[in-house]
């Protein structure tokens, strides 16, 4: 094999990541059905409302791996931003996701934990051999990623 086509193949083994950004917004009420109701507006606060309140999410997908020598992606991002609204923003916007989205019937709908079935989702369609991250804002300021 020449020098050429090791090149060719993969420059200097490097990973590249790629991300995509989609965007949902869905209510929620963080309660855990175990304790009191006055536990739970004070450890939740106004997240706790008996009659839910909305978000704007921004979810981030991270996906990093080698860059294919015959397509120079890692990923082809109308490839992942399809999977992304097909798994989880058609079935998560304008939702209430502690009512609408099995996974949380029993699940708190936290940042973190909307993260991490955001993750458990797409982990399942992505090749094994790239690595995904996600990263969930549910406000400009407040952020999750998964795995931390
Ligand atoms: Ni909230």
């Amino acid at each position: 094999m020449s020098f050429a086509s090791v090149l060719l193949l993969n420059p200097l083994n490097m990973k590249v990541a790629v991300y995509r950004r989609e965007h949902f917004n869905a209510a929620h009420r963080l309660h855990n059905p175990s304790w009191t109701d006055e536990e739970n507006v004070r450890v939740f606060g106004k997240c706790n409302n008996a009659n839910y309140h909305g978000h704007n999410y921004e979810l981030e997908v991270k996906v990093v791996g080698e860059v294919h020598p015959d397509t120079g992606y890692v990923v082809d991002l109308k490839w992942l931003s399809d999977l992304i609204q097909m798994e989880v923003t058609d079935r998560f916007d304008h939702k209430n996701l502690n009512l609408d989205v099995p996974e949380f019937h029993t699940l708190l709908p936290s940042a973190e934990n909307i993260a991490v079935v955001v993750y458990d989702i797409l982990r399942k369609k992505i090749d094994p051999s790239l690595d995904l991250k996600i990263r969930l804002y549910e406000t400009a300021r407040n952020y999750v990623e998964y795995p931390a």
